[in-house]
């Protein structure tokens, strides 16, 4: 079988899908190569900076929503901090495994939460590092490759 029962589960049955209207942050990623578009939503408690609620919405291939889904999953309910430690790595493994093909997909619910992440902190000023930097090239190592 190509693909895990979890990553059937999260495709048939994604959690947390949808928009958020009064989201304190939002990122938009893409991945030039395939078209695919991945846009999620935070809610921060402001002071414990920790995730309280997580949405989103993928425009992409089966892998893409699994792995988003399983990425909201992750960072909910968690301090910012862990929620930008989540790699595409750890979400994979979570969904016991990708077929080599569709690593890049996971890359994206990665850059996504990190986007999410980052519009909140411009919208309140608050300063982050250079690992928030979202690239959108499409080059190798951005495409998991
Ligand atoms: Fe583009 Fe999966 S093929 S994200």
């Amino acid at each position: 079988m190509l693909y895990s029962e979890k990553v059937m589960d999260h495709f048939q049955n994604p959690r947390n899908v949808g928009k958020m209207d009064d989201a304190d942050g939002v990122g938009e990623v893409g991945n030039a190569k395939c078209g695919d578009i991945m846009r999620m939503y935070i809610k921060v408690d402001h002071d414990t900076q920790t995730i309280t609620d997580v949405k989103f919405n993928t425009f992409g291939c089966g892998s893409a929503i699994a792995t988003s889904s399983m990425a909201t999953e992750m960072i909910k309910g968690k301090p910012i901090s862990e929620a930008l430690s989540l790699s595409n790595q750890a979400v994979v493994e979570a969904l016991d495994g990708l077929p080599a093909h569709k690593i890049h997909c996971s890359v994206l619910a990665e850059q996504a939460v990190k986007a999410a992440v980052k519009d909140y902190y411009d919208k309140n000023n608050i300063s982050y590092g250079k690992e928030l930097q979202v690239c959108d090239h499409d080059c190798a190592h951005c495409a998991g490759e």
